[in-house]
């Protein structure tokens, strides 16, 4: 299964997950406080403040050429209107590391951490939100914006907002679905002056946003209730959000909003696909039902059912939109790497089947390079495809880092290497046999 020739193959990172010694954010806090399971703290993380550049080098080696990375708030705004000119250099010299070695990057300007100072304001439940993030991108953008073709305005908005106001697991002051919209509604006119912010000094620059797709369905035993809400669901939650950077309107259940500038704001569809989760209605469990149907693949820690097929359906739902699409995550907490390489491989037999329907679909983004900090989760996941010893500062590649350079290096899945790393995939991807060996 071959890919084009400038398909970007990318891993993906975000700031506070690996850099370390993030004080000024709210996260830091919010693990002080003692919230994260296990008492879990972000901590030195990777390292990746005082040396990105190792594990860059191994996206490198892997053979990638794209990276997906995220900027820290709170490092380069540490107090309202104060900007340290020299954490804007070392992005720089971030950047310009990517560019060395080969990588495109791809740079997201919030991705779930925000200052204290902000975060003490009221940050997406308080008007001034809109004008911090305003300047904030303004002067990120005049800054680095010449090494940045592609700018991720904010980091999964609809995620953000359920973890934050109705499941409270993330760093928050206010709950409830008062609060949810409110944020909502500040998230979407962030991202807006965010978009016009990049596009003014930038207009070749494609902005847009990534957002959490998964599928939600009823359960194999569903009844037409459970059908319709987990429909209901979906439509909020996958499509409310990319529909408003294109109407300028947010459609919630409790009736629809208008944005200023909103309109016309998604130049990509980015879509960070993970999993498959049933809903029943009323719920029996809360939200998702932590139940699987026969023979389903689940994840480490319950984290999810490994379900490939819904990559493609959310390719699909995009493809209205008429833009070039970026899975700009998809990944699987695996420390043992038993389940990963098969992940992979379907994963990217979804993307490979859409592009040869003609979607537009431009670049992969694997979720991650390296074991990092799992928010709420802590250290108790691991999606890197290189494992980290957080003692040590170790690295080391996991077989299906080695699949994934193949892959990289070679701009194609064969049933060769699922033969190599995921033998229980070739029956699934290639039903009609062993090709290679009944003909030779
Ligand atoms: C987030 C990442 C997170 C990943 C795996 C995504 O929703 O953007 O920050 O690490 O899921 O849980």
């Amino acid at each position: 299964m071959t890919f084009p020739p400038d398909f970007l193959w990318g891993t993906a990172t975000a700031a506070y997950q690996v850099e370390g010694g993030n004080t000024n954010s709210d996260w830091w806090r919010w693990e002080a406080e003692g919230h994260v399971r296990e008492g879990n703290q972000a901590a030195v993380c990777c390292d990746w403040w005082a040396n990105a550049e190792r594990d860059l080098d191994a996206a490198a080696e892997l053979g990638t050429n794209a990276h997906r990375l995220s900027l820290e708030w709170s490092r380069i705004e540490p107090e309202p209107s104060v900007f340290d000119s020299e954490a804007l250099a070392r992005y720089r010299a971030i950047l310009q590391h990517c560019h060395a070695v080969g990588l495109e990057p791809m740079v997201t300007l919030h991705h779930f951490s925000n200052p204290l100072w902000l975060a003490d304001k009221g940050d997406f439940n308080s008007d001034v939100v809109v004008d911090y993030f305003s300047r904030y991108a303004a002067k990120v953008v005049d800054v680095l914006g010449d090494l940045v073709p592609k700018w991720v305005t904010i980091n999964e908005p609809m995620t953000y907002a359920v973890m934050r106001y109705l499941t409270g697991e993330f760093p928050h002051t206010r709950r409830g679905y008062g609060a949810f919209m409110e944020g909502v509604y500040n998230l979407l006119r962030c991202h807006a002056v965010a978009y016009h912010a990049i596009k003014e000094r930038h207009p070749a620059a494609l902005v847009s946003t990534a957002d959490n797709m998964q599928v939600f369905a009823a359960p194999p035993d569903g009844t037409a209730l459970d059908r319709w809400w987990a429909g209901a669901v979906g439509a909020l939650y996958n499509d409310a959000w990319p529909r408003a950077l294109h109407t300028g309107v947010f459609h919630g259940p409790l009736g629809r909003r208008r944005v200023k500038g909103l309109a016309g704001t998604a130049d990509f569809s980015g879509i960070n696909y993970y999993t498959r989760f049933y809903l029943r209605f009323p719920p029996r469990q809360g939200f998702i039902e932590r139940e699987w149907g026969p023979g389903a693949v689940v994840s480490d820690g319950d984290y999810g059912e490994v379900y490939p097929y819904g990559l493609y359906q959310m390719i699909q739902r995009v493809l209205p939109y008429g833009k070039p699409i970026y899975i700009t995550e998809n990944g699987v907490p695996d420390a043992a790497d038993r389940l990963r390489p098969g992940f992979i491989l379907d994963h990217l037999r979804q993307v490979w089947q859409a592009i040869s329907f003609c979607y537009p679909v431009m670049g992969y983004y694997h979720w991650s390079l390296v074991d990092n900090f799992e928010w709420e989760r802590g250290w108790t996941q691991r999606f890197g495809l290189i494992a980290l010893d957080l003692e040590t500062q170790a690295r080391a590649w996991r077989p299906s880092a080695h699949l994934y350079r193949e892959i990289c290096r070679s701009y194609t899945i064969t049933d060769d290497m699922a033969r190599r790393y995921a033998p229980e995939m070739l029956p699934v991807m290639w039903p009609g046999g062993d090709q290679t060996s009944e003909v030779f």
